[in-house]
């Protein structure tokens, strides 16, 4: 049988919480405060620690870095609402979750239920890790700049709770596969996975999409319908492009997150709904909190736990290994291997990427279509390989000219363009200074005689 401490300085909370850990099938002790939960840590290893935040002789945290034991056991913390701050903390210093008080009894029992599956899970994250140090990536998820690993870091220690995740990131970063991840690697795997991108849809179509309709509750709607919240009920939610969401929803769906339930559109029944939310923005949240188009509630309460995406131009090395990546993607694909050149490599790397990931993977899968063999530079867009197409004025030039004729003309326009000065022509048309003399003098011109050239541009 699994064992639980509970560390509460309140002996009627320590006994109420005994009582219900035990009715999930724990056994537990109690401490009232951390010196005692220490001693009690070494004489018996729980599988589970439910622990107060506020304890008289320290923070409920202080355990967290000094829990040993393999496995350790998971941390549970009970935290007043004012401290949410701290409880997030707790998170990044490895605790399992945490509950607010009063405590939701029906959240901890699912907690409990959950902590016996999370084994399996952390298994999977172990063997993520050791699959980025051989292969370089994390699941989908390819790179090893230390700004990508430190984003590995996050979504494994985030992805096994329930807390709600905003992920941050320029347009192309991969936001969309980070929420994928972190699904992927939840409790809540198994379960509905469902994406709403609130930049794609209309005000009225978000709500009924979120929060369903009564049958006649709007013109059209001739039937029930049921929103993602009851749709992933059990499951995760991701919310794409979250500032794009009408302000007045963005108070309903505050109200969602915070109690758990929600009425449908016309509707009056209060329905119990438990998603866990991954929200995205391109934007930077805090200048759309400022603009007016997030609200300052919401993102409080979406950011419990923000996840910044790096751009690609941040991310050291990850340009090389993404190309190659997706090169080999499309060789698979086609059956066929092509390569970079090194100059073609070189472009790629230098590049800042506006765009991104994504746009680096249009530029390949185009680059794989032109090119033979090898990927060179001129597959490229100019934008990327620096051979920007050349400005400034041309001649024509037939084909049969005397090249003393096409000598001549192209002499005269240089000079002409750069305001007679003969030396800075030489130098532009790579001849000496004397070789130019000579041309002019041959040329019958006058030293201002560029002025006189015939013009001949496009
Ligand atoms: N680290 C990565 N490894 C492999 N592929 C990636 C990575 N990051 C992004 N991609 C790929 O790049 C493309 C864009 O990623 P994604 O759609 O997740 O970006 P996004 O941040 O959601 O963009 P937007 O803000 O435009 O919605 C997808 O094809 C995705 O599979
Ligand atoms: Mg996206």
């Amino acid at each position: 049988m699994p064992h639980a401490l509970i560390v509460d300085d309140d002996r009627n909370t320590l006994v109420a919480f005994a009582e219900l850990v035990e009715a999930e099938g724990y056994t537990t002790t109690t401490a009232e405060t951390l010196e005692a939960a220490r001693s009690e840590l070494t004489a018996r290893h729980p599988d589970v620690v439910l622990c107060d935040l506020v304890l008289p002789d320290g923070k409920g945290t202080d355990l967290l870095g000094e829990l040993q034991g393999v496995p350790s056991p998971e941390v549970i913390l009970i935290t007043a609402n004012a401290t949410i701050e701290t409880a997030v903390a707790a998170l990044r210093l490895g605790a399992y979750d945490y509950l607010t008080k009063p405590v939701d009894i029906a959240r901890l029992k699912t907690l409990l239920a959950q902590l016996r599956r999370t084994q399996a899970l952390k298994d999977e994250v172990s063997t993520l890790r050791n699959e980025l140090r051989q292969l370089g990536r994390f699941g989908p998820l390819v790179g090893t700049s230390p700004a990508m690993q430190q984003a590995y870091e996050l979504i494994s220690r985030v992805a096994p709770t329930d807390v709600t995740v905003l992920i941050i990131g320029e347009s192309g970063t991969g936001k969309e596969l980070v929420a994928e991840s972190v699904y992927r690697l939840s409790r809540r795997r198994g379960q509905p996975f469902l994406a709403v991108n609130c930049g794609a849809l209309s005000a009225t179509l978000i709500e009924s999409e979120l929060f369903g309709h009564e049958r006649g509750s709007f013109t059209g709607a001739d039937r029930r319908h049921q929103g993602v919240f009851e749709r992933a009920n059990g499951g995760t939610l991701f919310l794409d492009e979250i500032t794009e969401m009408p302000v007045e929803l963005q108070v309903r769906l505050l109200r969602v997150l915070e109690t758990g339930t929600m009425v449908r559109v016309g509707g009056d029944k209060e329905l119990r709904v438990d998603c866990r939310v991954i929200a995205a923005t391109n934007r930077d949240p805090e200048s759309a909190v400022k603009a007016g188009k997030l609200r300052q509630d919401l993102y409080y309460r979406l950011q419990v736990f923000p996840l910044r995406l790096p751009p690609l131009r941040e991310r050291e090395g990850d340009i090389a290994v993404l190309a190659r990546h997706f090169l080999a993607e499309r060789a698979r694909a086609e059956n066929a291997e092509k390569h970079f050149t090194q100059d073609a490599m070189n472009a790629l790397v230098r590049y800042q990427w506006p765009g991104n990931v994504r746009e680096l993977k249009n530029v390949v899968d185009r680059a794989y279509i032109l090119a033979d063999e090898e990927i060179t530079p001129e597959c490229l867009p100019p934008e990327i390989s620096g051979e920007e197409r050349p400005t400034g004025p041309f001649f024509r030039v037939r084909v049969g000219t005397a090249i003393a004729d096409v000598e001549k003309r192209l002499i005269l326009a240089t000079l002409r363009e750069l305001g007679g000065d003969k030396r800075r022509a030489a130098e532009t048309l790579g001849v000496s200074l004397k070789t130019l003399y000579n041309r002019l003098h041959e040329y019958g011109e006058k030293s201002e005689g560029a002025a006189a050239a015939p013009r001949d541009d496009e």
